[in-house]
């Protein structure tokens, strides 16, 4: 068989699943596409509506009119693309603590996740694609020639993120950071819809001693056997 066209990367927040794939695509020259953005737009977007955020009805309507693009980065402060929310730039705001604690329950929301899964599954079938996020494999691209799905400790987890946040002169402590995976673990895991799970056909690759580096080698060699 040839190269993959689609590859599906899933994992849990912190698994080092973003930064493979946006290496993967660039090593590759595919489109790099995280679908973790699209459900922070939308959280943000109920957000700056003032919506109750446990109003299913409203934030499912919402969740169709709004318009989502993600494309090239237009600046260079360590974004790998922009965000646009109706045309304005959020690559930064669907980042934010508030965002954070909303997004696991609005993702729970089946009309939200239909809207965002047939958007989706059209930018994967006009791309040669590295897709990232929870339900590629299982539900969004199940076809998808190459699945990968990357795990890590929850506090090996926790310790990355913890990091990063320093890195951009966040002021959380590590406790909070762990306590907010975790709650985030439960409401992915345990979902109705689409739940945090490896596909049966994926490969599982534990990341807990491994360097991004090594785990891109074992991604490149998993590109090449298919
Ligand atoms: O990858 P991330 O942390 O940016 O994802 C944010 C949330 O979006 C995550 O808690 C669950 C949800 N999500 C999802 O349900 N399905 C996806 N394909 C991607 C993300």
């Amino acid at each position: 068989m040839g190269l993959p066209t689609t590859i599906a990367i899933d994992g849990p927040a912190g698994s080092g699943k973003s930064t493979l794939g946006a290496l993967l695509a660039e090593a590759m020259d595919y489109l790099y596409f995280d679908t973790g953005v699209m459900y922070r737009a939308v959280t943000l977007a109920a957000l700056n509506e003032d919506l109750a955020m446990d109003d299913e009805d409203a934030v499912g309507d919402l969740s169709q009119r709004i318009r989502i693009d993600v494309q090239p980065p237009s600046m260079d402060d360590g974004r790998d693309y922009d965000v646009l929310l109706d045309g304005k730039d959020v690559t930064w705001d669907i980042r934010s603590e508030v965002v954070n604690k909303y997004v696991s329950p609005v993702s729970t929301y089946g009309a939200v996740r239909q809207a965002m899964t047939e958007q989706q599954r059209r930018i994967a079938h006009e791309n040669k694609v590295v897709m990232v996020g929870r339900d590629i494999g299982t539900v969004v691209m199940p076809d998808a020639e190459l699945k990968i799905f990357l795990d890590a400790s929850i506090e090996v987890r926790a310790q990355r993120r913890y990091q990063e946040s320093l890195d951009r002169g966040g002021k959380t402590d590590f406790d909070s950071v762990l306590k907010s995976l975790k709650n985030r673990d439960q409401i992915d895991s345990s979902r109705k819809i689409a739940p945090l799970r490896p596909a049966e056909d994926a490969v599982v690759i534990i990341s807990n001693c491994l360097g991004i580096q090594q785990v891109l080698k074992i991604a490149l060699k998993l590109v090449k056997d298919v």
